[in-house]
């Protein structure tokens, strides 16, 4: 039988928990497709700082680089905001990110119709959204040299070389063949010239992919754009920090961040990740949302893995626990026939993979 290892990260806050359904969900996925998983269950973010002083342990980021995939939950609480920034959570999933030259973040949106309602946008507005952030992580301003600060000036650079602007556009023009075969670049090309590069590299670019329809938006602009009419949007091409707050505001027409997930990755595996963070305020009460978790793991079988069918069942049944009404109390108020727990909300995933 065909064997894949994943490091897991459970992280800091409701981590543990939403991580245990989602492995439960691919276990039921991977016993239906006929293939195993081994687990190495790692520390990073708050609890690694506790455990070892760092947010990002060697043990860890070495699990990473040897793993077939990284499950990860999430990071960070307001215990460690006082500490530097190199030993805050944040730290460590930025190292993790660079040390798996995980490049490639996609985020996508989709509303799903059980749950348009649960938008703050109107529902004729957001009704059947499905874009694709398609995010460079590894670069720009988040890494940019020269950085830093001194009592009266801080400085942080925005830098991509054509090498880094090639790689990411590829990943988005291949994402666009996929799925409506639209593709728009965001940037700032009428103020910054790293993004008059990056306009003239996707467009360099285009010609390989003749069937993507290419446009180029100001990220003022596709800030408004997506409240104003996102479905206008198939995929979206960004650098790290617009895509940073890009996702965010995406996120948001779903109204439920609970059920986003999302990929980062790079040449091989990649981390696999809800777009939500640690939540420690309903840390430990048993009501978080796993869904993001579960549909990350969809993402891992996918993207790391080249389980698409495994994938395509996990999704299937996420679609139909919302369909039949089934809600964990983020989303009681949107068309709710039973709240469950997370653990409840697991258990049913599975169940239903294991019928299906
Ligand atoms: C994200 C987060 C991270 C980022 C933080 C936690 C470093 O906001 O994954 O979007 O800025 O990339
Ligand atoms: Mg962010």
């Amino acid at each position: 039988m065909k064997n894949y290892n994943i490091t897991v990260i459970e992280g800091d806050g409701i981590g543990p928990e939403i991580v245990k359904e989602a492995i439960k969900a691919i276990e039921a996925a991977a016993a239906k497709e006929g293939f195993g998983l081994t687990y190495d269950y790692q520390l990073m973010g708050g609890a690694a700082y506790e455990a070892s002083g760092e947010p990002l342990p060697a043990s860890t980021l070495a699990s990473a680089k040897a793993a077939d995939g990284v499950l990860f939950g999430a990071i960070g609480g307001p215990q460690w905001d006082n500490l530097p920034r190199e030993k805050r959570p944040e730290s460590g999933l930025l190292a993790l990110r660079k040390g798996l030259d995980a490049f490639a973040n996609l985020r996508p949106t989709k509303v799903y119709d059980a749950l348009v309602d649960a938008s703050t946008l109107k529902p004729e507005v957001v009704k059947g959204v499905d874009l694709l952030v398609v995010r460079e992580l590894t670069g720009g301003i988040y890494f940019g040299e020269p950085k830093g600060r001194d009592e009266t000036r801080g400085f942080n650079t925005m830098v991509y070389s054509v090498e880094e602007i090639e790689r990411i556009a590829r990943v988005a023009f291949e994402a666009a063949m996929k799925r409506r075969k639209k593709l728009c670049s965001i940037d700032k090309a009428n103020v910054l010239d790293v993004s008059q590069l990056w306009r003239e590299t996707v467009d360099r670019i285009a010609p390989e992919y003749p069937e993507v329809e290419v446009s180029h938006m100001y990220v003022d602009n596709a800030a408004m754009q997506l409240v104003r009419n996102p479905r206008q949007f198939d995929v979206m091409l960004t650098g790290n920090l617009f895509g940073d707050i890009l996702s965010d505001e995406a996120s948001m027409i779903s109204g439920s961040i609970g059920l986003l997930p999302s990929s980062s990755g790079g040449a091989k595996g990649g981390i696999f990740e809800p777009i939500h963070g640690s939540a420690p305020d309903i840390a430990g009460q048993g009501i978080a949302n796993p869904l993001a978790t579960i549909l990350s793991g969809a993402m891992l079988l996918r993207y790391a893995l080249g389980e698409a069918k495994a994938a395509d069942r996990i999704e299937a049944a996420v679609e139909t626990a919302l369909a039949q009404g089934y809600r964990t109390t983020d989303l009681a108020d949107f068309g709710a026939k039973e709240v469950c727990s997370t653990q409840e909300m697991g258990e049913l995933i599975a169940n239903l993979i294991a019928k299906a």
